[in-house]
């Protein structure tokens, strides 16, 4: 493997495992929970540290699948979860930064864990109807309490991330990032850098898009609505498709593993989470820690068109460039 990164003590590795799609984020129907806890135990032996979950995918079962699977390897993984995203039971999701709700899901992300602290606590949004600082303060808390003991951050601003960087250091700042998404390289990664940061990459594979197996989207995916998986874009993205497929074909690797590497090439902070829940997506993914872009394969996929569908992720932020508010996910 290559260096691994450690932030703020915790080992982070240079890929860690992605498990949302586990409990039915992307094609709900071929869920498999078995097959998942065999995923997280062969990425343990694999290498992989960071797994990664959150309080709202699920809702709820997917740190209780993880809890399960890791029973028995607490001390060589680190566990990263959040808060302050909240699914109604009609699937709609909004933001809660309020102190006392980040203190109630603290408690109950450990009690589905099975775990006494957090390794890795991230704020999933940004509620613009709470201080940010508020809810900051209220995780810093939890770390001297001993119920996490590191913090992170999802769609934050710049100006936001210095604001709480500031009143309690992160240990790491979570967003997309990947070949049809490189937009963060203008800012947040290079502030990452500058403030010795992980940078933790979701979605290196482009939701799956970017292996070019993905041919359509079922009933009940979290995909469907995603400006970018309409089947106009769909189509429209194969050039995307294309010049990865190209890349990978030249180096003797395959398309997901080129888009991983392409993520791990944008810097040694950089640690992408590809979400998977076959062992052989896992084994393949995992692999691409050797595969080795060159000068001319990066400039290659730099060059590749502008991905047709406005990204969601500009609106999972606070507000926009205009200073309009964003409540809603
Ligand atoms: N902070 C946030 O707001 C946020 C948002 C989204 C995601 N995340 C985190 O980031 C993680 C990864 O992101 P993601 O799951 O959206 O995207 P991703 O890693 O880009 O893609 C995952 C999708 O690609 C498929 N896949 C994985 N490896 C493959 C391979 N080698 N060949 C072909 N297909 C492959 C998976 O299928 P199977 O699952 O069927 O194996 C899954 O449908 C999530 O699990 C979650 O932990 C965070």
């Amino acid at each position: 493997m290559r260096k691994t990164l450690i932030a703020a003590d915790l080992k982070l590795g240079r890929i860690g495992l992605g498990c949302m799609s586990m409990s039915g984020g992307y094609a709900p129907a071929d869920r498999d929970d078995r097959e998942s806890i065999r995923v997280v135990h062969r990425a343990a032996e694999l290498g992989i540290t960071l797994f990664d979950t959150a309080d709202v995918y699920g809702p709820f079962s997917n740190e209780r699948l993880l809890g399960r699977a890791l029973r028995g390897r607490r001390d060589s993984v680190v566990i990263a979860t959040k808060c302050g995203l909240i699914a109604a039971a009609d699937g709609t999701l909004s933001r809660n930064g309020r102190p006392e709700h980040v203190r109630a899901a603290c408690e109950n992300s450990l009690r589905r864990l099975g775990v006494d602290a957090i390794d890795l606590y991230q704020l999933h949004r940004v509620d613009p109807d709470v201080p940010l600082a508020e809810t900051w303060g209220a995780m810093a808390d939890l770390v001297v309490e001993g119920k996490a003991r590191a913090l992170g951050i999802s769609h934050a601003t710049v100006p936001e991330l210095t604001m709480v960087h500031s009143i309690f250091p992160m240990a790491a700042v979570q967003y997309e990032l990947s070949v049809w998404t490189p937009h963060l390289r203008d800012d947040v990664l290079p502030w990452c850098q500058d403030n010795d940061v992980a940078f933790v990459a979701f979605s290196p594979i482009g939701r799956g898009y970017l292996s070019g197996n993905l041919t359509g989207i079922g009933d009940g995916d979290s995909r469907t609505g995603d400006p970018r998986f309409t089947a106009d874009a769909m189509a429209a993205n194969q050039t995307i498709v294309k010049g990865v497929r190209s890349v990978a074909e030249r180096i003797g690797a395959t398309p997901a593993q080129v888009a991983i590497a392409w993520v791990l090439a944008q810097g040694d902070r950089v640690v992408p989470i590809p979400g998977t829940r076959t062992l052989r997506w896992l084994e393949e993914n995992v692999a691409a820690l050797d595969v080795r872009l060159g000068p001319e394969d990066l400039r290659e996929l730099d060059a590749l068109p502008t991905a047709t569908g406005r990204m969601r992720w500009d609106r999972w932020r606070s507000t926009d460039s205009f200073g309009r508010r964003f409540t809603g996910l």
